[in-house]
């Protein structure tokens, strides 16, 4: 039997996922088991029509022309390492923030230091927003690239990212959105963002299984995204060239269409759902948690106290218990999983002053309750007397 948990781990992974979500799995592994795009029997083609699928429930949520802009990746790092490695030659420059996840900064800085590019990191406000105006005065003459997170997985920050579409339109820069803590939360157009490249996992938000992510390209963006993986792609077998149209410049080798499958299913899920009204949800559940933990005298609260500007991933410390020690403590007394330390950010949590030891954060989701929350925070009060 297992045991009664409280996961409010959402902004690591969703869990659960949909009930739709298991059984398209399930049902593809059973039934079919084929590769997609390699094959004219049936399960093959079927297996393809999958993909497409899916392909095309992402180019919808994300207001795409078309759903070969959608690469399907292996997570959001997959994605971001695609387009960072992709498009950035030596001599580039960058223009990121404090608040990006190491998805983000170490392909950077790994490009820094074997490729030549240089980055410049803009700072942010105590609640954790980016100004668009330094954006732009850290751009120069030799700036390729903007890759900003568009809501922050540390403070839960929602950025002005429209502002910096415009400017990066305005400067003929290439913009990179990582979409991994927005997608999925609240309505997120491609094309209000002015963005060139949007790096998103399939896991979190679109409540798809571990092992699934995409990048959406804009128009004419394969000509500016070098493939950085070649290999088999079951069409034009016969040039040992790698296919130059999309997505087959991109994804080589066979797709994970179990996840696939999977994520289609929660792509699904979502839109028969509302977006907005999983946003109200969540915005609520978010409202109601840092009301609750403001009330609680020995909890510090990081981020934006406006529902508005943020997704629900709230980072919090309890005076005089590390992070590490309280994110135990819940599990341990009431089966409540959230996470703690640094989150993959070290930047933003330097400039939250909360380094080395980081935070606890707990991210809610659309399967979150009431209960779940009074139950976190009645955990907290325990653990705090
Ligand atoms: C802001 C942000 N970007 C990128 C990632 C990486 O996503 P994945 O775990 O799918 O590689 C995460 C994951 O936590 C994230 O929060």
């Amino acid at each position: 039997m297992t045991e009664p948990r409280i996961y409010l781990d959402n902004a690591a992974t969703s869990w659960p996922k949909p009930p739709g979500v298991y059984q398209a799995v399930d049902d593809y592994q059973r039934n079919n088991g084929a590769a997609a795009g390699r094959g004219v029997h049936r399960s093959a083609q079927a297996a393809e029509r999958i993909v497409s699928q899916c392909r095309k429930r992402i180019a919808d949520l994300l207001g795409a022309q078309s759903p070969e802009q959608i690469v399907f990746t292996l997570n959001g790092t997959d994605s971001l390492n695609l387009a960072l490695h992709g498009v950035l030659k030596t001599g580039d420059h960058v223009v990121t923030s404090v608040c990006e996840h190491n998805s983000g900064l170490r392909p950077l800085r790994h490009l820094a230091d074997t490729q030549g590019i240089t980055f410049d990191t803009v700072g942010c406000d105590r609640e954790g927003f980016i100004n668009p105006a330094e954006v732009r005065s850290a751009i120069r003459p030799h700036t390729r690239l903007i890759a900003l997170t568009h809501a922050s997985n540390v403070t839960g920050a929602i950025q002005p990212l429209a502002e910096v579409g415009e400017i990066a339109a305005e400067k003929h820069v290439l913009f990179l959105v990582d979409a991994a803590q927005s997608l999925g939360h609240f309505g997120v157009s491609a094309g209000k963002l002015g963005c060139h490249l949007l790096a998103a996992p399939g896991h979190k938000g679109l409540l798809g299984p571990l092992g699934t992510g995409f990048l959406y390209l804009a128009p004419g963006m394969q000509d500016e995204l070098s493939a950085v993986r070649q290999g088999g792609t079951g069409t034009r077998s016969d040039d040992d060239h790698q296919p130059e149209s999309l997505p087959d410049k991109y994804e080589s080798g066979n797709l994970n269409v179990p996840g696939i499958a999977g994520l289609s299913a929660g792509l699904a899920w979502l839109t028969e759902a509302g977006i907005d009204k999983i946003a109200g949800h969540e915005r609520d559940l978010t409202q109601q948690l840092l009301s609750q933990l403001s009330e609680l005298p020995p909890v510090t609260i990081y981020g934006p106290r406006s529902v508005e500007r943020r997704v629900g991933v709230v980072s919090f410390n309890v005076a005089g218990f590390d992070p590490q020690e309280v994110a135990a403590g819940l599990d341990a007394v009431a089966g409540i999983e959230v996470r703690s330390g640094l989150h993959c950010a070290p930047r933003m949590h330097q400039a939250l002053g909360t380094s080395p030891a980081g935070t606890v954060r707990a991210s809610i989701g659309p399967f979150t309750t009431g209960d779940d929350i009074d139950s976190l925070v009645a955990a907290l009060r325990e653990l705090s007397s």
